[in-house]
Order: C-alpha cells, then structure tokens, then sequence
C-alpha cells in the first residue's frame, strides 16, 4: 500500500488530507507540530487500525524534521505533502489582515511566514527525499496559494504571505528539475482553492473535502509531462 506524509496533519486542509487518504486505504504518516494538543488527529489515529501514525514534525525548527526523517529512516513515501502554512500571527482571516498592511508591516511575523513556508517545505524535502527516491510513485507536492501567482495579482496587500508562496513557487519549481533528475522526482506545486479552514475562514468558496478531493485527483494524476507546474485543485493549470 502507498504512504503520504502530511505536514500540517492537525487541523484544516491537512487534517483533511488525512482521513480522505485513510479512507482510500493509504498508510499515513501525519505530522503534527504539538501532537499532544492534535487531538482530532489523534481520535482519526486510534480508529486506523495502525494505518495513521502521529509524528511531532515543526517545519520552522530543523532539528525537529532531521529527527522526524531518522525516526522514519528506511521507510518509502510515495507522497511528500508539504501542506503546513502560515499567514503570520494576528492574521487569520476575518482580521483584516493588519499585520499586512502597507506602513504596518511587521516584520517579525515576515521572518515567521517565510520560514515556515519557503525554508520549511525546502528543508523537508531536503530530509526525507531518501524516503521518497525508494517508493513507487516518488512525488513530492506543495500547497501553494493563487495568491503567490504572479501573473494573476489583481488587488494589492498580502505582501509577506504572497511573496511567501511566489517563493516557494520558485523553489519548488527549481527542485521539479533536480530532483527530476537526481532522483526521478515528480514535483508540483498545487493551489487548493480559497477553502473554509481557520486561514480561508467562513466566507471561502470551498469546504475542506471539495478542496482536498480535488488536490487528490491532481496528485494521482501527477506524471513527469506535469512536473514542474502550478496546478489548480480542479485540474486547470495556473500561470507562475
Ligand atoms: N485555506 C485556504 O483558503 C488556502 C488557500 C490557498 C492556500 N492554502 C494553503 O494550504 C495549506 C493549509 O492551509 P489551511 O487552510 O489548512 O490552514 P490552517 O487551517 O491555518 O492550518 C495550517 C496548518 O499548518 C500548520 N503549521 C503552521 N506552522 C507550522 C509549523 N511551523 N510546523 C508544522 N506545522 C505548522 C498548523 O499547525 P498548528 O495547528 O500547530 O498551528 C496547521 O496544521 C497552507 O500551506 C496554506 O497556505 C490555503
């Protein structure tokens, strides 16, 4: 049976890509920075028969993920989701997004965005490409956002969040072509939709299941003609 890692396991999207991927019957390593508080994720773990382990990953602390890949040392993933994000503190939706505002940025909650969600997933992938070079499907995904589309920016605002994910854009379309290459790799990059979880908040277009239903679809349908490309979770491509 094929195994996803979900970074981000405990809440919103991620929790999400935990019990549609335990329902299509793939074993899940579901990562979790505080798996103590994850206590959804622990009810989906203990249902699992064993399918679903909890592992303490924090994408920002790298000792963190470094001792997260020796745990899971010789073991195949399939799929590497790189799903844990942050829009900053004070900055969830329905807060009007203060900490993004032009002559009130804060730049603390920048160095915090940045690192969770440009370095975090680069050094994740970094850690487990092993794991991933000795499955089958050996793919590597990231959720990105419209928002980090350059070629699609229409409103201004959401200086650190967007320029957070046009860089791992960057990124992971550079690591399409090493890893590809390295490894045999398919990397991709995947926009979920303007989702109702804590980030989308409740005026989002899409319940969590619409949204990872169809980043599932992608990823399944994921081959080396669509690495290296920005996907949108109903199949269309978006520009970079
Ligand atoms: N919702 C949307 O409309 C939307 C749209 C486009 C893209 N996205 C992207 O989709 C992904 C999931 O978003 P979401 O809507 O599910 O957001 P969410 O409900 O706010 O959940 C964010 C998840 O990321 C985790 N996380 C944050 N910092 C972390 C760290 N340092 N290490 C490990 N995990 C960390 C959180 O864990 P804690 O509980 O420990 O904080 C939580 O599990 C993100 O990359 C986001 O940017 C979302």
């Amino acid at each position: 049976m094929a195994t996803v890692l979900v970074t981000g396991a405990n809440r919103g999207l991620g929790l999400e890509f935990v019990r549609q991927y335990a329902a299509a019957g793939w074993d899940i390593i579901a990562c979790a920075r505080r798996p103590e508080a994850a206590t959804e994720l622990a009810a989906l773990a203990q249902a699992s028969g064993g399918r679903i382990a909890v592992e303490a990953l924090d994408v920002a602390d790298h000792a963190s993920v470094d001792a997260a890949a020796r745990r899971l040392d010789g073991r195949a993933i399939d799929v590497l989701l790189l799903n844990a994000g942050t829009m900053g503190g004070g900055s969830r939706a329905g807060t009007g997004y203060p900490t993004s505002r032009f002559g009130a940025v804060n730049y603390e909650d920048w160095d915090t965005i940045f690192r969770v969600n440009v370095a975090g997933p680069m050094k994740v992938t970094e850690a487990f490409v092993a794991h991933v070079a000795r499955s089958a499907q050996k793919k590597c995904v990231a959720i990105s956002s419209i928002v980090g589309s350059i070629a699609s920016i229409r409103s201004g605002g959401l200086y650190a969040y967007r320029g957070s994910k046009a860089a791992l854009n960057a990124v992971m379309k550079s690591l399409a072509i090493d890893l590809a290459r390295s490894h045999g790799i398919v990397v991709a990059t995947v926009h979920p939709g303007f989702v109702r979880t804590d980030m989308g908040g409740p005026r989002a277009d899409l319940d969590p299941p619409e949204s990872v239903a169809g980043v599932i679809r992608v990823i399944d349908g994921l081959d080396a003609s669509k690495a290296g490309r920005f996907w949108r979770y109903d199949g269309s491509e978006l520009p970079w």
